[in-house]
């Protein structure tokens, strides 16, 4: 075969491999292994120099429309496979902006730690300091230094939680006091007064237990928030005030507070706290129970017999106490008829707030 006949051979090998190419590296391959230095094209014209004067420029001249012809299939091929890349990187990238956003859902603070941070807030303005006491407490703490006297109902099975021991009995702690689950947040009033000289002004938050079964107002486990203020010279006029205050600011302005006089073992005067209905606004109606008024705390003077169990001067100071239950708070500021619905874990119940 003469070199003419190599070169046209060539050509169409080079251009059908070309044409094969499936990728930008193949066709590099392809283009080394028939134009480079040392590719099929540069080893066929070495057989130029054995050829005669006058073919040698017409082989030539072949071998140079050879490379442009192989070059320019190179080239086409080169921006086809480039435009096939493009557009399947761009189909991999699209994105659909029809499709519907993520929904993201973000934990929050339950509704009832809310309303305990509000209340919390609102006493903390007022320069109370924040306390807490043991949820396994001691009788002595829950009952008998708040003056309970050792038949008070109270202390009945069918109340209180009692802690039992290993082999089934009641735990008992230095022989003396039963452990139980305290039952309000009023022993850590004791807490504090043994730990602390006044002025005490306090706020005492946390769980509470008791043999309650639930239903829409008991809960056997709760949160109460309880208050304690002991200076010279506290007066009832200053609980009353302090009241109103709180009324005010977690209800709203409008509402107004009634004291009834009532009894609790540790307070002497002793009051339950009502704030106005704020459907009826006092009138009456159905969701107060026609009474105009809803029952909200318990309150008084610290009695002098407490005073007495932790070493306080009670010719020297006097102290307010109050508490109050924080889902009974909640339940009243939004209208809730339940109180199981706070326990429930029901997130379409509690992403309302
Ligand atoms: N501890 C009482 C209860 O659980 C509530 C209470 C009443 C607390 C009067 C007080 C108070 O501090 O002074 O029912």
């Amino acid at each position: 075969m003469g070199i003419a006949e190599e070169l046209s051979a060539l050509r169409s090998k080079a251009l059908a491999a070309v044409e094969m190419a499936d990728s930008l590296d193949t066709l590099e391959s392809v283009r080394i292994a028939y134009l480079g230095k040392k590719g099929s094209l540069t080893a066929v014209l070495r057989g130029l120099g054995a050829l005669s004067a006058e073919e040698r420029p017409v082989v030539g001249q072949l071998s140079n429309e050879v490379r442009a012809t192989v070059e320019a299939a190179l080239a086409d091929k080169r921006r086809s496979l480039q435009a096939t890349a493009r557009a399947s990187r761009i189909a991999a990238e699209v994105v659909d902006v029809t499709l519907p956003g993520r929904v993201r859902m973000p934990g929050k603070s339950h509704v009832i730690h809310q309303v305990v941070d509000e209340i919390v807030e609102t006493f903390v303005g007022l320069g109370y300091q924040v306390a807490e006491g043991p949820e396994v407490e001691l009788d002595y703490y829950n009952f008998t230094a708040l003056n309970h006297p050792p038949d008070h109902p109270a202390r009945a099975l069918q109340d209180t939680f009692y802690v039992r021991d290993l082999s089934g009995e009641r735990a008992v702690v230095e022989g003396e006091s039963d452990v139980l689950l305290r039952t309000h947040t009023s022993p850590v009033q004791v807490h504090i007064m043994e730990t602390q000289k006044p002025p005490i002004y306090v706020l005492a938050p946390g769980k509470v237990f008791r043999r309650d079964v639930a239903d829409p107002s008991h809960l056997p486990q709760f949160t109460q928030i309880e208050g304690l203020v002991v200076d010279e010279g506290i007066t009832f006029g200053d609980l009353k005030g302090t009241l109103e205050h709180f009324v005010k600011r977690m209800f709203g302005e409008d509402r107004r507070v009634r004291l009834r006089p009532h009894f609790f073992p540790f307070t002497e005067p002793s009051a339950e706290v009502d704030v106005s209905c704020g459907i009826c606004g006092g009138e009456g109606c159905r969701s107060c129970g026609g009474e105009g008024w809803l029952e909200i705390l318990g309150c008084g003077m610290v009695d002098p017999k407490v005073f007495g169990h932790v070493g306080i001067d009670p010719e020297r100071y006097t102290g307010f106490a109050f508490g109050m239950g924080a889902e009974r708070i909640a339940a009243l500021k939004y209208g809730i008829p339940d109180l199981r619905l706070f326990i429930e874990g029901d997130t379409r119940f509690l992403h309302q707030f």
